[in-house]
């Protein structure tokens, strides 16, 4: 039985069979995690994970990305897969703006907990409005003359 969250389990398994693994973090980074480090830093599997690959956009409100790893293994990166790195840098305004995100998301809880709380909120919304629907739809088939109620059910169950 898994008993520790899927990215740590996963990443324990990866780790039997010596298979790299490389976890995508970017809907992630700066929203969960207590230092907004993404779900393997919720679940505390970040160590466990070769590559986390994360974005300077979205949360960070800014422009670009990183991938985050063992130093060989990004050399490694820089050295074999030159055609996936832009030959332009990031501007320095860029860079002075996402580092001063991910320092105030390092340590600011606020705004993870406002969303949470916003996401909870649209989807009881969201159930709340489906229950509606569905209460109405009952109340419309509970209207219906006895004859076209039995022909509704009778096709349902065919
Ligand atoms: C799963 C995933 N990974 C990576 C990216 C690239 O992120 P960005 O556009 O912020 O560089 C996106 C963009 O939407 C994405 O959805």
């Amino acid at each position: 039985m898994v008993t520790s969250p899927p990215s740590t389990a996963f990443a324990i398994f990866a780790q039997r069979y010596e298979a790299m693994t490389y976890c995508d973090e970017v809907h992630a980074v700066g929203l969960y995690g207590p230092r907004g480090g993404g779900i393997t830093e919720r679940e505390g599997a970040a160590h466990r994970v070769d590559v986390i690959e994360g974005t300077l956009a979205k949360a960070f409100g800014c422009l670009g990305g990183y991938i985050a790893g063992d130093a060989a293994l990004i050399d490694a990166v820089r050295s074999y897969a030159p055609g996936f790195m832009f030959t332009t840098a990031l501007p320095p305004a860029i860079c002075a703006a996402a580092t001063a995100a991910i320092c105030h998301l390092k340590s600011s809880n606020w705004e993870r907990e406002q969303h949470q709380y916003r996401a909870a909120r649209t989807k009881a919304r969201v159930k709340l409005v489906c229950a509606k629907k569905e209460i109405e739809r009952d109340l419309k088939f509970r209207d219906l003359p006895d004859q076209c109620r039995s022909l509704h059910t009778s096709k349902k169950s065919a």
